[in-house]
């Protein structure tokens, strides 16, 4: 392989000008690729030098050398510049306002309906209970009738519940959580300790102390040799709990089909009684229905409405408060995140 002066010059000269034309730093890389590269007219100038007669060697030499030199300060001086070009446009394109408004997002927090169940929940567990759940959608015979709520019971009426059709489906929006206890009962064997949150269903409007999603957490125990003592006392240390050391709580006697006796629970909170739920001994016929032997085991349940203590704890006298979700009232009990 032979190369002439004239090919070394035409080839730096085309390495000259296709530097001088790179735009930026990627064009200027292919041509590093093409005009330095081991494949370009110049290196096969300095390939051929081995084959050139001795005596043009040293003066070919010089003119390779001569060429690859001015080539290479050539590609070195349109680095800087491109370099000095992207950085610029670097600058420009990826500047930063810092004077914009930042975008805020706030976190998320639980509903303080949510809040007030962790905590009932985590009493109780505290206690030795399990926390039991059961569908909002219920089978109207564990609703009513398992609960020895007979059929023209007013409860069962289509004032309050509302019924799923079709209506031989025998299905309703749970009017309270107290089928979770005939649940639990059907699928546990004693003893049983359970509380039991959850959302409820009554055909009742929506005003400043009802709405008809509402929300109860149910207990139950059910254990040998309990006895309406136990109830008190674990309605006493719920109160506390809930509302402060110095709560005491009263029973008056009431009537619920499936606790027999039965009475209403009050607290005393900020000078006055206030109506919290209703509670009692398990009825040994609810007992009975779900298999479980009277003469060896007893129980207590009660039951109470969340958005109910929620309100008299904190003040709340709208019910819409609670309902409507509203974030400016909702953040007032802290995001509840532990
Ligand atoms: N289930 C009743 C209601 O919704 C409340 C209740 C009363 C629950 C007495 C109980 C109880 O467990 O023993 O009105």
């Amino acid at each position: 392989m032979s190369i002439s002066i004239a090919e070394v010059e035409e080839s730096a000269a085309s390495a000259l000008s296709a530097i001088a034309g790179a735009k930026d730093l990627a064009e200027l890389k292919v041509v590093k690729i093409e005009h330095l590269g081991d494949k370009s007219g110049l290196s096969k100038a300095s390939q051929a030098l081995g084959k050139v007669p001795a005596e043009e060697k040293a003066s070919f030499g010089k003119i390779v050398g001569e060429a690859k030199a001015k080539v290479s300060a050539a590609f070195e001086a349109r680095i800087k510049v491109l370099e000095a070009d992207r950085d610029a446009r670097v600058l420009i394109e990826e500047r930063v306002d810092v004077t914009l408004p930042a975008t805020n997002i706030p976190k998320g927090g639980l509903h303080p309906l949510t809040i007030l169940t962790n905590e009932i929940s985590d009493l109780f567990l505290g206690l030795g209970y399990r926390v039991a759940e059961g569908p909002e959608l219920e089978a109207e015979w564990l609703n009513f009738d398992a609960l020895n709520i007979p059929a023209d019971h007013p409860a069962r009426t289509m004032q309050d519940t509302f019924f799923i059709e079709p209506l031989d489906s025998r299905l309703v929006l749970r009017t309270h959580t107290s089928p979770v206890q005939i649940r639990t009962m059907l699928e546990n064997k004693p003893p049983i300790y359970v509380i039991c949150p959850g959302r409820t269903y009554r055909a009742d409007e929506l005003d400043a102390t009802h709405t008809p999603v509402f929300s109860q957490v149910e207990g139950l125990v059910i254990d040998r040799g309990i006895t309406m003592a136990d109830l008190k006392g674990t309605l006493d240390y719920f109160a506390q709990s809930i509302f402060g050391p110095d709560v005491v709580t009263r029973l008056r006697p009431s009537f619920f089909p499936f606790t027999e006796p039965s009475a209403e629970v009050d607290f005393f909170f900020n000078g006055r009684w206030i109506e919290w739920g209703g509670c009692g001994m398990v009825n040994p016929k609810v007992l009975e229905v779900c298999g479980i032997d009277t003469k060896e085991f007893s129980g207590f349940a009660f039951g109470m409405g969340l958005e109910r203590t929620l309100m008299v704890r904190h003040g709340i006298t709208d019910m819409h408060d609670i309902v409507e979700g509203d974030i400016r009232f909702t953040r007032s009990f802290g995001l509840g995140i532990k």
